[in-house]
């Protein structure tokens, strides 16, 4: 799998959606141009478990420029109900707060809102528990997993390394409820048209394919009868990785006003019960070494939360099946189901709070150890990856490590576990590695075609939600048509062009980039060098043997400075750099901003992101940005991500690994590290607020 190297890849190429969305051109989802739209504004349940048994609609009904009040009692009923997360409007079930239970359809976004204030529900309600506590909960092994990894793992013989250990540590790591909060809410835009019946979703969403899918089966349409276009996304995290709720009930008020088209934007609010959010972790690490750090056994036990009425497991010990060699391992995974909105991805599901603990646990071995951080990594690097024995696709975490190092200046430290002072500030550095799957996931199509123009048109059901995909792929289009990026134009966003994957996982550029290259290559066997106008060619990405092949991951080592205020405890973080391993980089200016990004989201979780639920009524007490405090431009000091120059010969005949996610991934365990070096404190819970230096 060679690809011809053509200049297009490996251009800082500006975003080609750039003017377009800073002169404010670019359509959103919400903004698609509709003759006489309609509003569709939600009632949510203010109880956390029990029934919705009567919902006053009189008063809303009346108000003028109201067409419809949907509840359990009079929406459509749907095709298929059997996951709950679908079924709304289906019963007066409530299943947590901020569910679903009734919703305005009317002229003007502002009627649709007073509307749904007038609607009064009355509730039975029942008991509830909405709050991790793996102590006194009943605790379940997960059914199921999105990665299709086994729950618990076991290796060697963990007692006996544990016992012979010379230095152990066995501490509990807890991270806190974070709620995805990309800049543009999660919007729908609904049309229903009958004869036959056809829906048409405008969508903020990651997936326009997994989308259609899912309306498809909830509906009881056919597929080819739903529509669902994605034209431009203002983040998703994985928030809109898949199908929600709000999907649905958009489609249940088109339904109820066929030919209207029906306009839903979710608030802030809104977002903090209908979109997913990342569980609650508790952890035990259990490391055991000699005395040279050497690790004989890794334990790592995990316990999370689920909605008693849909499973999602937060993965967080997947990270220590593969990150060091040891003789001796275990991973379990447990969870409680609550009363609580469904969880669901969040910027590297499992690897952001699992690498916390690990590399935080790791922090502790080598203070214990009395070896630098930096090494005790290199003393445990694996040649092989420890849960499948596969070689690595290319595994380069020390030169990550090694780089780093040079590059921040690490071995200037004073290697005493600290407080150090520097009058009012202590001030401390702190290391941690970073870790991503490379992913390649099957199943993406795309069309190529020649026009007369003397252009390409690329086609792919892709969605770009802001992270320069678009610009991305298209390069990719040029390297592998060999032609200058200026003659490719690339079609992505709507579920009418051939299908993709989920712009999730970090797999978006390397899953559609390899459909891209196959595509080019039937084309290129169908029609020569030198093909004629409206030449044209599909083709699904084929199986690459090398997936089973090779472990495949993305490494990298964060490196942090940070002072904590010694009389308020305030933690700042005037410097952080990453070098990362991702294989080859399409665009250095793109992938550098995805990775900046993901490291601000790593401070934001270190020292901010923390959704605090009322156990009394099962809300998010500071469920909005104003409570929900995100890093912002006054938080963020210096921030450097430098890569590896190198390519994955396995992975994708680009060579290039995905960049969204690893940014994140370890942060806040170089920030807790760096705290720890300032203070002599260690924090092993997130987020690091004042409180806990004090
Ligand atoms: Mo990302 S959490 O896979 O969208």
């Amino acid at each position: 799998m060679t690809a011809p190297r053509t200049p297009a890849v490996g251009a800082p190429t500006a975003r080609l959606e750039g003017p377009a969305k800073v002169t404010g051109t670019a359509p959103y989802a919400y903004e698609h141009p509709a003759t006489d739209p309609l509003y569709l504004h939600p009632v949510l349940s203010t109880v956390a478990r029990g029934r919705a048994t009567v919902v006053h609609t009189a008063e809303a009904e009346l108000l003028k420029g109201v067409h419809a009040v949907l509840t359990s009692a009079n929406a459509p009923r749907l095709a298929d109900t059997e996951d709950a997360e679908f079924a709304v409007l289906q019963s007066d079930e409530v299943a947590f707060r901020g569910q679903f239970v009734a919703a305005v359809v009317a002229e003007t976004p502002e009627t649709a809102r007073e509307a749904a204030a007038l609607v009064r529900v009355e509730y039975e309600e029942r008991p509830h528990e909405v709050e991790l506590d793996p102590g006194h909960q009943d605790l379940h092994t997960p059914r199921e997993s999105d990665t299709g990894s086994p729950p618990d793992t076991r290796q060697g013989d963990v007692e006996a390394e544990l016992a012979r250990a010379v230095v152990l540590v066995d501490e509990v790591y807890r991270t806190p409820r974070q709620d995805n909060n990309p800049m543009e809410p999660h919007t729908t835009v609904a049309l229903w048209e009958t004869l036959p019946d056809r829906l048409t979703l405008y969508d903020s969403t990651q997936g326009v394919h997994t989308v259609r899918e899912t309306m498809a089966a909830v509906f009881g349409l056919d597929p080819e009868n739903v529509r669902v276009t994605a034209p431009h996304v203002g983040g998703g995290f994985g928030a809109k990785g898949a199908a929600k709720a709000h999907n649905v009930l958009a489609g249940l008020a088109a339904r109820a006003v066929p030919g209207r088209t029906v306009k839903f934007a979710l608030t802030r609010r809104h977002m903090f019960s209908l979109v997913g959010y990342r569980s609650p972790t508790v952890q035990r690490i259990r490391l055991g070494a000699d005395a040279a750090g050497r690790l004989g056994a890794v334990v790592h036990d995990s316990t999370g939360l689920t909605s008693r009425v849909k499973e999602y497991v937060e993965q967080s010990g997947l990270c220590s099946r593969m990150m060091y060699a040891a003789p001796a391992r275990a991973t379990t995974h447990r969870l409680a189901a609550l009363d609580v909105p469904i969880p669901f991805w969040m910027r590297a599901p499992g690897e952001a709070p699992g690498m916390f603990a690990l590399e935080t646990a790791m922090d502790e071995l080598a203070e214990a150890c009395g070896v630098d951080p930096v090494e005790l990594r290199v003393r445990n690097e694996p040649g092989a990856d420890p849960e499948t024995g596969r070689p690595w696709s290319g595994r380069r975490l020390v030169e990550c490590l090694r780089e780093g190092a040079e590059r921040f200046g690490w071995y200037e430290r004073d290697p005493s576990p600290g407080p150090h002072r520097d009058g009012q500030w202590l001030v401390g550095t702190g290391v941690a590695s970073a870790v991503h799957p490379r992913a390649n996931n099957p199943g993406s199509v795309a069309e190529v075609e020649y026009g007369s123009d003397g252009r390409y048109t690329v086609s792919i059901g892709a969605v770009d939600i802001g992270t320069g995909a678009r610009t991305a792929l298209t390069q990719i289009s040029a390297e592998a048509l060999d032609c200058p990026v200026g003659r490719v134009r690339l079609r992505i966003g709507d579920s009418d062009l051939p299908g993709a994957t989920v712009a999730g996982g970090s797999s978006g550029t390397s899953s559609w980039g390899t459909a891209v290259f196959e595509a080019v290559r039937a084309f290129r066997d169908e029609h020569g060098a030198d093909p004629g106008p409206g030449a044209r060619t599909r083709a699904e990405a084929s199986h690459n043997p090398d997936l089973e092949r090779y472990a495949m991951y993305s490494f990298g080592a964060h490196f942090a400075e940070v002072r904590v205020h010694a009389d308020t405890g305030e933690v700042r973080v005037p410097r952080m750099l990453g070098v990362f391993s991702v294989g080859r980089v399409i665009n250095p200016r793109t992938a550098r901003s995805q990775l900046v990004g993901g490291m601000v989201m790593g401070l934001s979780a270190a020292l901010h992101e923390h959704s605090v639920v009322d156990p009394r009524h099962g809300h998010v007490v500071n469920g909005d940005l104003a409570g929900y405090h995100v890093a912002t431009n006054a938080d963020v000091g210096g921030v450097e991500a430098h890569w590896l120059d190198e390519t994955d010969p396995h992975l994708n005949p680009m060579g290039a690994a995905g960049v969204g996610e690893i940014g994140i991934v370890g942060m806040p365990a170089a920030i807790g590290n760096a705290a720890r070096h300032a203070t002599g404190l260690r924090v092993r819970e997130l987020p690091l607020t004042p409180d806990r230096f004090l």
